[in-house]
């Protein structure tokens, strides 16, 4: 029989983030949504599914769910617009609503309405907006829209279409005639969910960025005491074991997998085993990255390392950027005559580090590095060094 995996839930901080995002100080630019960060692989979207979700809804919200990654091969903005639209299809009274409002339905003998969902979206008859405040009218409820990855909204222009619309929508709804909109999204990348909140001109300008908190050491206790190994594991190991791993449960998850086949560990040694095991996953983990990251062209690597280098500060293009890849290379002590550092050519190292995705792009031309592990590695390699911005300033680095 197959049973569902066992999480580890986290009630009380989830209660705690619903009550701040629905409860808004006059003022506070919390209305504009707030930003919950965390690094890869360590629970967000379990959080927000099996904790943050339920607990909105207890509070009396209507929660609408867009996860920007489920499925890569559709376009952001459509993925929000498809979130709201299965959210209207709740309650007829609200297809009603729209179909009296655009005023083009047929009402069809004995009352059933005819209205095409399809009329919804960017760009058509019924803007996200008019949907968003016939659900609030309807409802009678708040209604929160929790994105996740929501960073991938930035990388499409129909993305930001929907951000735009999404703005407009919480503005009218958070006005006192309707029941409010929040919006929180999640993302892996706090440069590049910076970029949602950053300008002016962005939609969730000024929203507040959180830190979303690791799973901590009574998520330990409770794993420790569900593993089902053939010896006990002490929270007290565990624990520090747990942040060598960067917090990822899998590594604990997968660790008790394999020694749940081996016969031949006891008592005496099975903490050990299970000790080794963990950083031998973690090991293998960023032996992946290495890998791809040594596979690349002299260009491509050097523009890898001054993107992980510059953060935010990254302009692919300008002449000191240019004089900074240039600077890489002869660290590297490769043979400037050897690599064509020029625009098209630093453009098409770009391209090959977004299909590796090991770099990532914003509709703008904004670059990021795709997971901060990357840049960590880079650095733990050594590979940053001369290339911050500081030193490139005049060598007033340490
Ligand atoms: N509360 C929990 N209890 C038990 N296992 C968990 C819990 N939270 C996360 N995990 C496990 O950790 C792994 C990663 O979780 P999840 O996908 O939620 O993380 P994420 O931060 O959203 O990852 P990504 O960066 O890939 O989006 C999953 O295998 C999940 O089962
Ligand atoms: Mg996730």
């Amino acid at each position: 029989m197959f049973h569902a995996p066992e999480l580890f839930h986290r009630p009380v901080l989830a209660e705690k983030i619903a009550k701040q995002v629905l409860t808004v100080a006059v003022g506070s630019a919390a209305s504009s949504g707030v930003f919950l960060a965390a690094p890869r692989r360590t629970g967000k979207s379990t959080f927000v599914r099996e904790d943050l979700r339920p607990a909105f809804e207890r509070a009396g919200a209507l929660v609408v769910y867009a996860d920007l990654w489920a499925n890569p091969t559709v376009d952001p903005g459509e993925v929000i617009v498809a979130a709201v639209r299965a959210a209207l299809t709740t309650k007829d009274g609200v297809v009603m609503r729209l179909a009296k409002a655009s005023g083009l339905s047929k009402i069809a003998v004995g009352g059933a309405v005819n209205f095409d969902l399809d009329r919804v979206g960017l760009g058509k008859e019924v803007s996200l907006s008019d949907a968003l405040v016939a659900l609030s009218d309807e409802i009678k409820q708040v209604i929160v829209l929790i994105i996740d990855e929501a960073q991938h909204a930035i990388t499409t222009d129909a993305g930001i279409a929907a951000l735009f619309a999404l703005k407009a929508a919480r503005d009218e709804l958070n006005s006192t005639q309707h029941y409010g909109l929040r919006v929180v999204c999640t993302g892996s990348n706090r440069d590049k969910l910076a970029m949602l909140r950053n300008s002016k001109e962005q939609a969730f300008y000024g929203a507040p960025m959180v830190n979303f908190p690791m799973l901590g050491k009574d998520f330990i206790e409770w794993f420790c005491q569900k593993a089902e190994l053939s010896f006990p594991l002490s929270p007290e190991r565990v624990w520090p074991l747990f942040a060598e791993a960067a917090y990822r449960p899998e590594l604990l998850g997968s660790a008790a997998d394999t020694l749940r086949f081996n016969f031949d560990v006891g008592a005496d040694t099975g903490p050990d085993t299970f000790e080794n095991e963990v950083r031998q996953l973690a090991i293998e983990l960023s032996q992946v990255q290495r890998k791809v990251i040594r596979s690349l062209t002299p260009i491509q690597q050097v523009v890898l390392r001054v993107v992980a280098a510059s953060g935010s500060n990254y302009a692919p293009f300008e002449a000191a950027t240019m004089a900074l890849y240039r600077k890489g290379l002869q660290l590297a002590g490769e043979a400037e005559e050897d690599v064509r550092v020029d625009v098209p050519g630093v453009q098409q190292a770009l391209l090959a580090l977004q299909e590796k995705k090991l770099i990532w792009k914003a509709a703008r031309g904004v670059y990021a590095i795709e997971e901060q592990t990357v840049a960590d590695i880079l650095a733990a390699d050594g590979l940053l060094k001369g290339l911050e911005p500081a030193a490139e300033q005049g060598g007033v680095a340490p």
